[in-house]
């Protein structure tokens, strides 16, 4: 008779094994110590030339990292030598899987809610690079390298022609499956409100509950977190629970009331105090 392991079994004992090495290696009188292990080059580069490439993509990673966790603040445009990065991470896979991370894990969030059946839970999204992307203006001024063009930016705004963020558009679907409603709070400005519906619309975005934009005569200072959270209040006030809150910014997510809980999409373009 045949002595058959499954391979689950096999893949168990061998981890067992290791764990137990490790734990060894862990008893012995030397610290433990983290190594560094180089980043892999860039294809076709050697030597010296692919290490440097190497270390410079670990560089424009790290700073990457510190945006998203809001650990580098107050930045007006991506670093020069972060360009090439930048355009790889929103156009490769990555940018868009970070995305499904950030929308698989708020729609797992939202099924476990327990909905009151009231119609008053709400969900809110920001408009500009989370329901909707402007990779289109970005690709086109260097990926934020280049200096905010508000007169090409307000032509691209007009135009109407923002295509959704496809894992955005998912969850805004689970949403409102589940019953939640949508509430956009958004930085663009009211006299954009025809465009902004025309967009959201022919995005995918069929109905919401309210679209919220920035009063033009709204005189903002540094930051536009008073704006953003005091619209979340008047929700509030007007008896919406907010379970859930997501945006490109942390100037989206900050302020009372955030909302029961904050998901951020990434972006490593701009920095919106
Ligand atoms: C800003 O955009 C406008 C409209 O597309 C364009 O005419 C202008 O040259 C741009 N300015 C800069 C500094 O790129
Ligand atoms: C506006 O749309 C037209 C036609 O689709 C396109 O050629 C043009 O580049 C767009 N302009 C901006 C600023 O997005
Ligand atoms: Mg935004």
């Amino acid at each position: 008779m045949a002595l058959r392991i499954p391979r689950g079994a096999l893949a168990s004992s061998l981890l067992v094994v290791l764990l137990v090495s490790l734990v060894h290696a862990t008893n012995a009188r030397e610290p433990p110590r983290l190594e560094m292990v180089t980043s892999a080059a860039p294809p076709g580069l050697t030597g010296s030339r692919a290490r440097a490439a190497a270390a410079a993509a670990a560089a424009c990673a790290s700073w990457r990292l510190g945006v998203e966790t809001n650990n580098i603040r107050g930045w007006y445009s991506i670093p020069a030598e972060c360009r090439g990065y930048v355009s790889d991470y929103m156009f490769g896979d990555r940018f868009r899987q970070d995305c499904a991370v950030a929308a698989r894990e708020a729609a797992a969030y939202a099924e476990t809610l327990e909905l009151a059946g009231d119609g008053r839970e709400a969900w809110v999204f920001d408009v500009d690079d989370t329901a909707l992307t402007n990779l289109p203006y970005y690709a086109d001024t260097g990926f934020g390298a280049q200096p905010y063009n508000a007169t090409y930016f307000d032509e691209y705004v007009a135009n109407a022609t923002a295509p959704p963020l496809p894992e955005v558009l998912e969850l805004y679907e689970k949403l409102l499956a589940l019953g939640i409603k949508v509430v956009f709070i958004t930085g663009r400005h009211d006299y954009q409100r025809e465009p902004t519906v025309k967009n959201l619309r022919s995005a995918g975005y069929h109905t919401w509950e309210k679209l919220v934009l920035k009063p033009s005569s709204l005189r903002l200072g540094s930051s536009v977190v008073p704006y953003k959270s005091g619209e979340r209040q008047k929700l509030v006030d007007a008896g919406y629970r907010i379970v859930g809150n997501m945006g490109d910014q942390w100037s989206d997510l900050v302020g009372t009331p955030e909302g029961d809980r904050t998901f951020k999409v990434p972006d490593p373009m701009y920095y919106v105090g």
